[in-house]
């Protein structure tokens, strides 16, 4: 194959690579960002110790004594570019209301032309690494394909670890097959003989998503989804408007399997919003009192979920790998988790210990010295004058599926997971109980929709605020928020029509504070006994309370086996104090008054209704 020539710079261009569209984009955005070199990813293990040792000497990566981690490296990013940029996050639509109210909203044209000024140049003195990738398991027809190009070897590693990523995606697209281009730069051009900083990045950034000629275009930040391009800009953004066309859902949800002692196999699917436990709950171990049941994990963060022509709904994960929070990690609160832990890992904003491991808040006893996240001494006692923390709140870790000991046999089956029951929950101190499940799908539909949530560290900003977080999707919807939820709705119908029994919907808040200020569930594990009654309600063993919003356990339906609950630890988490509730759909009116462009009437009825059911 020829390979074309750019600005004096030869693509390259790999004798497996036969897509014309793909070689063409890479043409176009080499003359575009003119970076001194190209290089096409194979994802080999070669390749990717290769571009760790890089990243080694670039001082980018420290390596991690082989001893404690093997395998395993930690990355510092530069102060300012630590979590998720919600405030530049864009979507492009060609119509204003097809992004809706909740997104930051750009004419495609006026973008282009602020993108393609930023882009010119962008990757001067570095090298420009094309990587391809599947989300979703390789050839299977749930799956789609991406190309990432970036200026970023980090981003490269990366991706290595959270998708499929290698030249067999060429063979998956081969001459016209499509794939979502993505383009991704730090924003940080170097000059003839200048030395790079260890995190480049720009103050400037840009997270632009193009729903309808379907491309991702992201500018000045090098960390998490803000470069990872395949994780929420793809799998959540723009899968979602795919979604929509197509007749799908693209989700901020875990999947899990849960196998009673009679070996019977359920599936959740389960959205929390950022740092709000979805990994944890993916990968629980059942408590005490639950002996022969388990739990295996399908996936930690996003779950495509397709209806099927029999009106059942299968669930995969377009993923390969997690990219979970390290702080509050630990061997009580999340095992399997720490165990994935042991090898092959990237840290990101942890800090480092003197025996070359690593540390973060709530991992353990703290050590007597480490350097933290910033690269700063670090010691109990200056935590303790100064605040400081050892690690960053938003610090992660990127590590394979493969290395989770709970990980499902299914995990990887291109056919997916039935789904059994939906469940979303919020970070709540005050207001939500514990569980309540919806006496129907609207009913869900409305609880899904209305949730609200405390912000965390997650995405750049204040945290601890509560703010509407309908479906844990609102820094991730590609389209309008309204639309959305009518699209959920009429799933809902589409799946009774097709004979089969709608999955069940709950909502869940782990985080309920007592007067001490602290959690009053002990939440984890413990969870567990939540989980176990949601199947009783499904297998029709559980009463449970009807009250204005749902049904909820009596304190008598939980298994408390091996756990000191009270009664009244339990009406603490489940009670409904109705002048919060009164407050709490004061929000919701005004979630519906943002969102009454397309709002479906349903939920406003099922408002009404509550509304109803409060006051009697
Ligand atoms: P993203 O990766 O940002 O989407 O987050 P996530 O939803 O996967 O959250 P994760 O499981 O990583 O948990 C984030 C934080 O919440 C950690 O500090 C956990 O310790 C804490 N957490 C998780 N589950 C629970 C729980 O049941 N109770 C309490 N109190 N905290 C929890
Ligand atoms: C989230 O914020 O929900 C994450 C982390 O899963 S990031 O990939 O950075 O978006
Ligand atoms: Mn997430």
């Amino acid at each position: 194959m020829n390979a074309p020539m750019m600005q004096g710079l030869e693509l390259g261009t790999p004798s497996y690579v036969k897509n014309a569209k793909l070689i063409a984009w890479v043409a176009d955005m080499v003359a575009l960002c003119k970076p001194a070199a190209i290089h096409w990813c194979d994802g080999s293990k070669e390749e990717y110790d290769a571009l760790c040792q890089q990243l080694v000497d670039a001082g980018t990566f420290k390596k991690l004594n082989p001893a404690k981690r093997p395998g395993s490296f930690l990355a510092w990013s530069d102060p300012s570019d630590v979590a998720r940029v919600e405030d530049r996050t864009y979507i492009c639509s060609e119509k204003k209301e097809d992004a809706g109210p909740t997104n930051n909203w750009a004419a495609p044209a006026e973008m282009r032309a602020t993108l393609n000024s930023l882009f010119d140049g962008c990757m001067r003195g570095r090298t420009m690494y094309v990587v391809p990738f599947s989300m979703g398991p390789l050839g299977s027809n749930i799956a789609h394909i991406g190309i990432e190009l970036s200026d970023s070897p980090y981003v490269a590693v990366n991706m290595r670890i959270m998708t499929r990523m290698g030249k067999a995606v060429y063979d998956v697209i081969g001459v016209n097959g499509d794939f979502v281009p993505c383009v991704h730069t730090v924003g940080a051009p170097l000059a003839a003989g200048e030395k790079d900083v260890s995190w480049p990045c720009n103050k400037t950034k840009y997270i632009v998503h193009y729903p309808e000629t379907r491309e991702i275009w992201s500018y000045g930040s090098g960390y998490g989804g803000n470069a990872l391009l395949g994780k929420k800009c793809f799998a959540l953004r723009i899968a979602s408007t795919m979604g929509r066309d197509q007749g799908w859902l693209a989700e901020h949800m875990l999947i899990l399997g849960v196998t009673n002692p009679q070996g019977k196999k359920y599936h959740v699917a389960a959205a929390f919003p950022s740092a709000c436990g979805k990994t944890n709950f993916a990968m629980l171990i059942p408590p005490a009192g639950f002996d022969g049941w388990k739990v295996t994990t399908i996936g930690d963060d996003i779950a495509w979920i397709k209806p099927q022509a029999d009106g059942t709904l299968r669930a995969i994960n377009p993923e390969a790998g997690y990219f979970g929070v390290a702080p509050g990690t630990n061997t009580l609160t999340n095992p399997n988790c720490m165990a994935s832990l042991d090898k092959d890992v990237i840290y990101t904003n942890v800090a480092l210990t003197d025996d070359g491991d690593v540390w973060w808040e709530g991992m353990s006893d703290a050590p007597a010295h480490a350097i933290d996240w910033q690269g700063k001494e670090w010691t109990p006692q200056i935590a303790k004058e100064t605040g400081a923390k050892a690690a960053h709140p938003n610090a992660r870790f990127t590590v394979a599926a493969t290395n989770n000991p709970a990980l499902d046999s299914a995990w990887d089956d291109a056919a997916g997971v039935k789904i059994d029951a939906f469940l979303f929950g919020g970070r709540r101190s005050t207001t939500v109980p514990l569980v309540t499940e919806a006496r129907n799908w609207t009913e869900g539909v409305y609880m899904a929709a209305t949730m609200g949530s405390e912000t965390t560290a997650a995405a750049f900003g204040q945290q601890g605020v509560v703010r509407r977080d309908p479906f844990a999707m609102l820094p991730f919807m590609g389209y309008n928020m309204s639309d959305y939820f009518q699209h959920w709705l009429n799933l809902g119908n589409k799946l009774t029509a097709a004979g089969a029994k709608q999955p069940k919907i709950f909502t869940t808040n782990w985080f309920r504070k007592g007067q001490d200020g602290k959690f009053i569930w002990p939440g984890y594990g413990e969870n567990m006994r939540v989980l176990k009654w949601m199947i009783d309600r499904i297998e029709g063993q559980a009463a449970g309370v009807e009250h204005a919003f749902g049904i909820s356990p009596n304190y008598e339906e939980l298994n408390w086996t091996g756990l000191n609950f009270s009664k009244e630890q339990f009406t603490n988490v489940t009670s409904m104090d109705k002048a919060a509730w009164v407050a709490e759909l004061k929000l919701h009116e005004e979630l519906f008054t943002q969102l009454a462009y397309h709002l479906p009437v349903e939920l406003t009825s099922a408002k009404a209704a509550l509304e109803k059911r409060l006051a009697a």
